[in-house]
């Protein structure tokens, strides 16, 4: 039987959009997968949504809909980004699936029958931000921000039953909880006596939620829900051999989500007799520029920044920064000027001009093909030892989940590579002797190709296009050693892997933001009404050209229609005032123009988010289309 990996991520809430935090423990595993299917092990990647409690009851009720439909809307989003961005999950669960909520009722059943389930009173605190009780110890050192005094009878989980156990399974497998601060963490908490957990919510309080199968008048605590995720996904009690296969899992949170993770988790499970997570990998926290990210200072780095970035310098380079900078031990920084710094310095500059110059030199002494390797100086050989070391401590890294270190690693490589070329100056050498020349290219195509190969799982696309420069098959591009290259093979020159970005723009936006702040004060000021808007302004307002997939009137009203259209891989609901100008057969299939980031609105009970253009002459409405066949729609308008 070969290797087994099976990787995880939290399952995010359906009451936010994705933003950079999701985003890294997203990358984060799926290049984890990347390097463990690179080795041949089987791997099985699992990311989802989570969906129930009292934060999706609130946030659908205050955008007038049902929770349903939010869920659908928001796990759209969350799974249409992780598309946009090619991320390799192999199964997406939402935790209002059939396949979880039945797994979820016989555990509960089972832990009720066996009497680790039971019923009791509970007078105390209840925090309602957090949606757990909350001790007046806690309540007196902390700052929660809605607190309620609730008395009610409740379900309780023996949890206090398997602290001993999960103290010593803590201190006898040193890998469970990664890194070493965060298991501290977990030790330190364990030393005072733990509580049993409240399970249940009366449904009076809260109904969106799984029905507790033995009282129908309650519904399980959200956490008590959403964990059973890593094991429903994989079958258990549903599917022997398949939860076989892959359980137990490694999974990557982040240290917000430690205690939930690393004590109610494994206790549940030793109260259901299934193993326990090979490995629970918590990480810190990404910041915006120095600050915590916070809606109200406006510097949340959300899905439309990301967007930003990854159109401005691909979608490699961002996974490349957030895997050499990401926060996997403390605390890290996103700082735009740091992001585009790290890309022109380390792709563009160390990673992309080494390609193009190698291939240049190749394409302008050997026509294009691969020169043969001939004979090797120790100069060579210690470049090929290195490279063949570097293999196998790539894959150390990884397990050891030290991405930063593995990017570095590899990073000094190819700068290994860029010195040899420096110090052998074949463009020099050429003149005099062609053979060691040839000798010098294969070498360092050889240590590139090698390098690039090592770091598929952190830029896939750019790799994959290097290798398809190089003319590989695919049998080469998987071999890890140095010396794959088959001389004779055509290259083609290459210039674009990574172009270098002028980081100009960077002033210009600094500078729109002083202007901004000016512009603020002098809005207080009374002028002149010019009508006038900034180009800074217009910029803000996003563009894009959408298909319509569906069209009906909304009820009550003749004026109003709701149109669902699809924008690229993402879909929407817009409501507009277009319904005594179109039926609804005319409107199918039709690329309009929408206004992509409108705060969402909820008209006559629709949810609409965003606004169509249309031009209107007295009695005359027609909509903006745009000339000429869009294949695709969400083209961006500029
Ligand atoms: N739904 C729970 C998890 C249930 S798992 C069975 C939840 N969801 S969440 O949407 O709030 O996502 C939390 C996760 O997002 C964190 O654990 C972390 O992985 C990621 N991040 C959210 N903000 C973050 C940063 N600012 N920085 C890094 N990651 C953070 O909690």
């Amino acid at each position: 039987m070969g290797k087994r990996f099976y990787v995880t991520t939290p399952l995010y809430y359906v009451n936010d959009q994705p933003h950079i935090g999701h985003t890294y423990s997203t990358i984060i595993a799926d290049i984890l997968a990347r390097y463990h299917r690179m080795q041949g092990h089987d791997t099985h990647f699992l990311t989802g949504t989570d969906e129930h409690g009292q934060k999706v009851q609130q946030a659908a009720e205050k955008a007038g809909i049902s929770p349903e439909i939010h869920c659908d809307e928001y796990a759209r989003r969350f799974r249409g980004f992780w598309d946009e961005l090619g991320l390799s999950y192999d199964d997406f669960i939402r935790t209002t699936e059939k396949r979880h909520t039945n797994v979820v009722q016989k555990i509960l059943q089972d832990l009720y029958e066996k009497g680790d389930i039971y019923k009791d009173k509970y007078e105390g605190l209840y925090s309602v931000s957090e949606e757990r009780f909350i001790t007046q110890k806690e309540y007196d050192e902390g700052s929660f921000r809605e607190v309620k005094e609730i008395h009610e009878e409740n379900y309780f989980f023996r949890m206090s039953a398997y602290q001993k156990d999960l103290m010593k399974h803590i201190e006898s497998n040193p890998d469970f909880i990664q890194p070493e601060n965060r298991k501290n963490e977990i030790l330190g908490f364990l030393q005072q006596p733990l509580n049993d957990l409240c399970i249940s919510r009366p449904k009076n309080r809260l109904s969106w939620g799984i029905e507790l199968p033995f009282d129908k008048d309650y519904v399980t605590y959200v956490w008590f829900d959403a964990l059973i995720n890593y094991i429903s996904a994989v079958g258990f009690k549903t599917n022997e051999p398949l939860f076989q296969t892959w359980w137990p899992a490694v999974h990557i949170i982040g240290k917000d989500i430690l205690t939930t993770h690393c004590v109610y988790w494994p206790t549940m499970l030793m109260a259901v007799g299934a193993p326990l997570p090979k490995t629970i990998f918590a990480h810190g926290w990404w910041m915006s520029e120095g600050q915590k990210m916070s809606k109200s200072l406006g510097n949340f780095i959300d899905l439309n920044t990301i967007r930003d970035h990854v159109t401005r310098a691909g979608v490699d380079a961002f996974r490349y920064f957030l895997a050499k900078e990401g926060p996997l031990f403390g605390d890290s920084d996103f700082s735009k000027e740091r992001f585009y710094q790290t890309y022109n310095t380390d792709l563009a500059n160390d990673f992309g001009n080494l390609v193009s110059r190698i291939l240049k030199l190749i394409d302008k002494y050997f026509n294009g093909r691969i020169p043969e390797q001939g004979e090797m100086t120790n100069t060579e050989i210690s470049l090929e030892n290195e490279g063949n070391a570097l293999c196998e401590r790539v894959f150390e890294l990884s397990d050891r989940f030290e991405l930063n270190r593995l990017v570095f690693e590899v990073l000094s490589y190819i700068r290994s590579i860029n010195r040899y070329l420096e110090q052998k100056a074949p463009w020099k050498l050429a003149k005099t002797d062609l053979k060691e020349t040839g000798t010098v290219l294969y070498s360092a195509l050889a240590s590139l190709r090698l390098a690039a190969g090592l770091f598929e799982p952190i830029l896939p696309e750019k790799v994959a296009l290097l290798f398809s420069v190089l003319n590989q098959d695919p049998d080469t591009e998987k071999n890890l050693s140095w010396n794959a290259l088959k001389p004779g093979t055509p290259v083609h020159k290459t210039e674009g892997l990574f172009p270098r970005i002028d980081l100009a723009f960077l002033q210009e936006q600094a500078g729109d933001k002083v202007e901004k702040s000016v512009q603020k004060i002098e809005d207080k000021t009374p002028g002149p009404e010019t009508g006038l808007i900034t180009l800074d302004t217009f910029q803000k307002v996003q563009l894009k050209t959408a298909r319509i997939t569906a069209a009906e009137n909304v009820k009550g009203t003749d004026k109003l229609m709701k149109l669902s259209v699809e924008a690229g891989t993402e879909s929407r609901t817009l409501v507009a005032g277009i319904a005594g100008h179109y039926k609804s057969e005319e409107l199918i299939g039709k690329t309009i123009v929408i206004v992509a980031n409108l705060e969402p609105a909820t008209i006559r009970g629709v949810r609409s988010e965003g606004m169509l253009l249309a031009a209107r002459t007295g009695n005359t409405l027609r909509l903006v289309t745009v000339e000429g066949e869009l294949s695709e729609s969400g083209a961006v308008i500029k």
